[in-house]
């Protein structure tokens, strides 16, 4: 079994071969002396920095060293209250009756702002949450602007959005967001939603609250007229209170499965709208006739990226029988070669682990891995002792019944099955209570369209991975949750028509 063959290749050659080759690179962190934060964040509210009702303040820390970075409010009840209350004023006042011509310029600046903002976002998103500056720079950033320069254009067209019918906005949005992608999440949410002339109180991770509050100084900067954006920072106990409010038309939730449900059952009998983006578990497929250092890659960049911190990531390799030892071969190579440390230096391709509690997930999965008989393959990468870090981690000999191929690790561990046809393959991908998104390796562009068809997946990438676009739509099937975001389809969940 190809279990043995990694196992050597990893123990007796490649990690003395890594030193040997010289390929450690010397530090290169990136400056952090221009970014300037405030010790304390009120909460944001009718254009207003204020502070939380309760008084209460809860700390947000560096998961890459457990340092201290700032305290943020705790927003309970009566501030959501006065959130909505505040979202739904500028919803019948300036905002509702402004023409989408006007509204677009204040989407336009938001984006044009994060731009000129950018490098200073993106060391605060690497900073409090643990990704690496490379992709926070270069993935997070470009794309949270994009995001909201795509639905600026949108604004003063929606009209013609969906021929034959008259659009308009819901009133006002509660949005809950996670800690994966906290300030592309937050342009994910806001940017259709005002876009279309809603009015939004967002509800960042308890984690990652830091890059929405500056983006709420952003909005300060903008003009943008009082209570068109509120941000309320708590946990789950303000998302509910945002979830139970009377006066929230539409819910978007992104988050775990389990909150997910959990919101969908208190909003049953009301009339509030809602859509949900919740776990995933994809399958990254690679058939025989793939480019197969390309598919490799792509693998990799597929689960290792951002920690795999991603909904959509490829954590379950499927390998066409004949070739699961060469990649498991190259596999084995590649993740030797993957940095893993600092967040904020340049050349770090793995950085920490969200926090203690993802952390915790991840040993435990990995652990239930092993003792149910799965061989475990890790990258030999130092590990700072200080911080939350997991080493790239791949299983081999992992049958579609272990906790590991079935369950959302949320961390850099993948999982390689194998197949022997295309019909085997989809249903093995199918194989799971989600269905976020897929990847198709191959040479034959019929065999992407065949396989395509058959998947339950919302998003199918061929010949690539974790590729994203504001113009494309992204959502689940089953339990990955339902309504789209992004493109013009992403318009729908925030409008009515008429
Ligand atoms: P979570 O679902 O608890 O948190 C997501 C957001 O929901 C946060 O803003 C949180 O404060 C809020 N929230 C929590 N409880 C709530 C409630 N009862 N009502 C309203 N809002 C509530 O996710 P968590 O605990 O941070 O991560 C747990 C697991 O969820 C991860 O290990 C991962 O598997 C999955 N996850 C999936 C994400 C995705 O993008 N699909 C993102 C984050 C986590
Ligand atoms: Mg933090």
């Amino acid at each position: 079994m190809a279990t043995d063959i990694t196992k050597k290749t990893h123990e007796t050659k490649l990690a003395p071969r890594r030193e040997r080759a010289g390929w450690t690179y010397a530090p290169s962190p990136e400056a952090k002396d221009h970014v300037r934060l405030k010790g304390r964040y009120d909460l944001f509210i009718d254009g207003k920095f204020v502070a939380p009702h309760s008084g209460k303040h809860f700390a947000t820390h560096n998961p890459a060293d457990e340092s201290h970075i700032a305290d943020v409010a705790e927003g309970d009840e009566h501030d959501v209250d006065t959130a909505v209350r505040a979202a739904r004023k500028a919803f019948e006042g300036t905002w509702g009756k402004m023409r989408g011509s006007e509204r677009g310029k204040y989407v336009y600046r938001i984006a044009r702002r994060i731009q000129e903002r950018a490098r200073e976002l993106a060391i605060v998103e690497s900073v409090d949450g643990g990704k690496p500056i490379k992709e926070s720079r270069d993935v997070d950033l470009p794309l949270a602007a994009a995001h909201f320069f795509h639905y600026a254009g949108w604004a003063d067209k929606l009209d013609y959005a969906f021929a034959g019918r008259r659009a308009r906005p819901l009133g006002v949005a509660g949005q809950i967001i996670p800690w994966n992608f906290p300030l592309l999440m937050a342009a994910w949410k806001i940017a259709p939603a005002i876009a279309c002339g809603n009015t939004v109180v967002l509800k960042p991770a308890e984690t990652t609250p830091l890059t929405a509050l500056l983006l709420a100084e952003i909005i300060q900067e903008c003009d943008l007229p009082p209570g068109v954006v509120n941000i309320v920072t708590g946990a789950g106990k303000t998302g509910g209170a945002l979830v139970d409010h009377a006066g929230v038309d539409k819910i978007a939730f992104t988050g775990s499965t389990d909150v997910g449900k959990r919101i969908q059952r208190a909003i049953a009998g009301t009339n509030k709208r809602l859509t949900l983006e919740l776990g995933g578990k994809a399958a990254n497929i690679v058939f025989a006739d793939a480019p197969i250092d390309q598919a490799v890659d792509g693998i990799v960049n597929g689960i290792y990226f951002n920690q795999g911190h991603v909904c959509c990531a490829g954590s379950r390799l499927l390998v066409e029988e004949s070739i699961h030892d060469v990649v498991v071969r190259k596999l084995s190579r590649r993740i030797e070669q993957l940095r893993v440390g600092d967040p904020l230096d340049k050349n770090t391709d793995v950085g920490a682990i969200n926090s203690k509690m993802q952390l915790e997930k991840i040993h435990e999965l990995v652990a239930a891995a092993v003792s149910e008989g799965c061989a475990i393959h890790q990258s030999s990468a130092k590990i700072p002792t200080k911080g939350y870090f997991f080493a790239p981690t791949f299983f081999t000999g992992v049958s579609q019944s272990h906790r590991i191929a079935q369950e959302e690790v949320f961390g850099p561990v993948l999982s390689v099955i194998t197949f022997r046809t295309p019909d085997e393959a989809v249903e093995k991908a199918n194989n799971t209570m989600y269905g976020l998104s897929a990847g198709i390796w191959t040479d034959k562009a019929a065999k992407v369209f065949w396989m395509a068809k058959r998947m339950r997946a919302g998003v199918v990438w061929a010949n690539t991975f974790n590729k994203f676009d504001p113009t494309s739509p992204f959502g689940g099937y089953k339990e990955s949750g339902f309504g789209r975001e992004g493109g013009r389809a992403g318009l729908a969940p925030y409008l009515e028509m008429v």
